[in-house]
């Protein structure tokens, strides 16, 4: 087993080590795993040619470290514990042994199916343990599995399957989430009419609604299981094999296919577990992130089964059946540590305390965040409410292409200050650049955060695009990882985020690229062109604004009417085309974008007046079009509540 940071001297110890002895500190961490032939080289390669590697030669399956390794000693402990939407369904206990078993057989399905290594797998799941058995046979079979999140619309889903030309599906019927059915069977049909890869599609029962199914295509997880066998003998993996893809959003473009590898995501993933929640043998944890996103890669399924953990999934939403449930959940399972997002935290806050009332929150010992900067009054009131200032609060900074987490607080080690994410784990060296690239040496600074060298759970690129990688990542300063984000660093050396800098947008924690949105948006037939710019929303940290050019000329009677009609359009587009995470709060029809001369459009302009500062605008003489200024910020101001 790996071993934990305990102080705050062994951290400052332990982070020096890992910079000047950097090879020896990885190896030593990676000691703690099963491996089935040790490394040749701890890392080699780097920034320049994006070249990097981490533990070259070894050979192992990440499965038999998650699964195989702690039956000898704790076979009967629980691995999963799953919560329903429906708090009067009976809720399920997978031990290490039952989900072992589990993934055993669906690894057998797989290879009956003649899914073999280096074949990618498409996962549209509910979070249902399910999910996890089949993301886990597929690594175990040597599989790359791409999951979407289930609130993906089928064009998305369709879109992520031919990126990766998936030859499998694997999907349920429908769900629940709240009191509304989600009816994964029917997207996934309507995103397969042009997926011709897909050879099956594999369905969990889980709503029991009417599906269609097509012959020779399609078939039922229980059928399949019914009959396979429960021994199976885990594929060698190389230490550099694909071990999944995740697509996430940036500043241009489609979601780009991150691809993360074997060895190095694994020691990195369950170390930073380990260390950042500092969990105990026989705690409970409980990261609220749904499994389509890396959170829930990481830290709901990899990271906790690398530690022997016993980790909570929920099926359902915060509010379900009313904002007492969580709190319901923590109290009925005894949980000890607690992961969730700062909008959850906002919504919680805004409902009001009377929904805490009842509910036994002594078991918790830990808390944490994750997704987007916690602004400091929902961190007071995390630290007050829910760990009743007793429990350290981790502020944890990290992305899809990072793997884990990079710059934290270690759980009640190191110190953890309100807001900011402070100290950068283990192996991170962070650094500060202006936009012309020279570093901020001095120890308060801000600008840009880079990071200056590779890290075991690093993305290796975007699936079948290395030049798109080196592109995003590596070429806006040279030698660094670019990460999109802004960060402050203050006489303390503590990291503050303050959120991206490039044209990705959070909202309540999911991250979306303005260009998918427009691209979306786009696809009525009436628009001609948009822009979308985040603006700060109280609960979901940023919300949408999309300014819109129409075709076509309204009757001034009308007009009213038609462009209330066209914003509900608009916005519907967006849900069906990205889905419903993605939609705009607010859709303005305007004749004009500002632009410059050579004809690219100024979101910097229209997020100040969207926000609210029209004064804030900046220089717009320059701009090919100025007069169009003034029209957008008296529409903007018509439509703003009188202060
Ligand atoms: C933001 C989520 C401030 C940040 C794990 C980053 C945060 C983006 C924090 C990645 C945090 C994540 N404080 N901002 N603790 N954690 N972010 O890929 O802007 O969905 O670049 O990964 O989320 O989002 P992603």
């Amino acid at each position: 087993m790996i071993s934990r940071i305990t102080s705050y001297d062994q951290y400052k110890t332990a982070y020096e080590r890992s910079l000047y002895d950097a090879d020896n500190f990885w190896a030593e961490v990676a000691a703690g795993y099963h491996w089935r032939k040790m490394w040749d080289r701890v890392h080699s390669g780097g920034f320049e040619k994006v070249d990097y590697k981490w533990f070259e030669g070894a050979r192992l399956n990440i499965t038999v470290n998650c699964l195989d390794r702690h039956l000898e000693s704790f076979a009967d402990k629980t691995a999963i514990i799953w919560e329903p939407n429906d708090p009067d369904e009976a809720g399920r206990r997978l031990s290490y042994r039952e989900l072992h078993r589990e993934v055993c057989k669906f690894s057998n399905v797989l290879k009956q199916l003649g899914v073999t290594k280096g074949d990618t797998v498409c996962i549209y799941m509910p979070m249902i343990p399910e999910l996890a058995v089949a993301m886990l046979a597929c690594a175990r079979v040597g599989a790359i599995h791409s999951i979407v999140f289930g609130g993906f619309s089928a064009q998305s889903l369709s879109g992520r399957i031919q990126d990766a030309e998936c030859k499998l599906l694997i999907t349920a019927d429908g769900f629940y989430r709240g009191d509304k059915a989600v009816h994964l069977k029917n997207m996934a049909d309507e995103a397969l009419q042009d997926c011709p890869s897909i050879k099956n599609v594999i369905i969990y029962r889980r709503s029991n609604a009417e599906i269609s199914i097509m012959a020779g295509r399609d078939l039922f997880w229980d059928q399949l299981m019914a009959s396979a066998s429960d021994q199976h003998e885990a594929e060698i993996m190389d230490a550099e094999d694909p071990l999944f893809i995740l697509y996430t959003s940036g500043s241009t473009g489609k979601p780009k296919g991150v691809v993360h590898t074997t060895a190095g995501y694994m020691v990195y993933v369950g170390y930073t577990f380990l260390n950042v929640f500092q969990y105990r043998e026989h705690e409970v944890y409980w990261c609220t992130a749904d499994i389509g996103w890396i959170t829930g890669h990481s830290y709901v399924v990899y990271g906790p089964l690398l530690n022997g953990a016993t980790t909570l999934m929920y099926e359902g939403i915060p509010a379900y059946p009313d904002w007492s449930r969580w709190w319901k959940i923590i109290s009925k399972y005894s949980v000890d540590i607690f992961y969730t997002a700062p909008t959850a935290i906002r919504s919680f806050q805004a409902q009001g305390e009377e929904h805490l009332q009842g509910a036994d929150l002594s078991s918790l010992r830990l808390l944490g965040s994750v997704g987007e900067p916690i602004n400091e009054e929902a961190w007071e009131w995390y630290h007050r409410q829910i760990g009743k200032e007793h429990c350290p609060i981790v502020d944890t900074w990290w992305q899809t292409e990072t793997g884990g987490i990079l710059i934290t607080s270690l759980g009640g080690v190191t110190p953890a200050k309100p807001s900011f994410a402070t100290l950068p784990f283990p192996g991170i060296e962070p650094v500060i650049v202006d936009t012309n690239g020279v570093l901020q040496n001095d120890l308060v600074a801000e600008g840009n955060l880079c990071i200056r060298r590779s890290w075991p759970g690093q993305a290796r690129t975007v699936y079948k695009d290395h030049d798109r990688f080196i592109k995003t990542y590596f070429t806006t300063y040279r030698g660094m990882y670019f990460t999109g984000d802004g960060c402050r660093r203050d006489d303390d050396g503590f990291y503050r985020i303050t959120g991206r800098v490039d044209d990705v947008i959070k909202v309540s924690g999911h991250r979306i690229g303005t260009a998918e949105v427009e691209s979306a948006i786009n696809e009525h037939p009436d628009v001609v062109e948009s822009a979308v710019v985040p603006i700060p929303h109280e609960i979901k940290g940023e919300a949408i604004i999309a300014f819109v050019i129409c075709r076509g000329e309204n009757e001034a009677t009308d007009q009213a009417r038609a462009m209330q009609q066209l914003e509900h359009e608009v916005i519907q587009t967006v849900s069906k085309t990205v889905g419903p995470i993605a939609k705009p709060e607010k859709v303005y029809m305007v004749s004009g974008l500002p632009k410059t001369r050579s004809g690219k459009i100024m979101r910097r302009i229209l997020r100040k007046i969207a926000e609210g500062h029209p004064d804030q605008t900046g220089d717009i003489s320059t701009l090919l079009n100025p007069e169009i200024v003034d029209e957008i910020k008296r529409m903007v101001a018509a439509s703003m509540p009188a202060k």
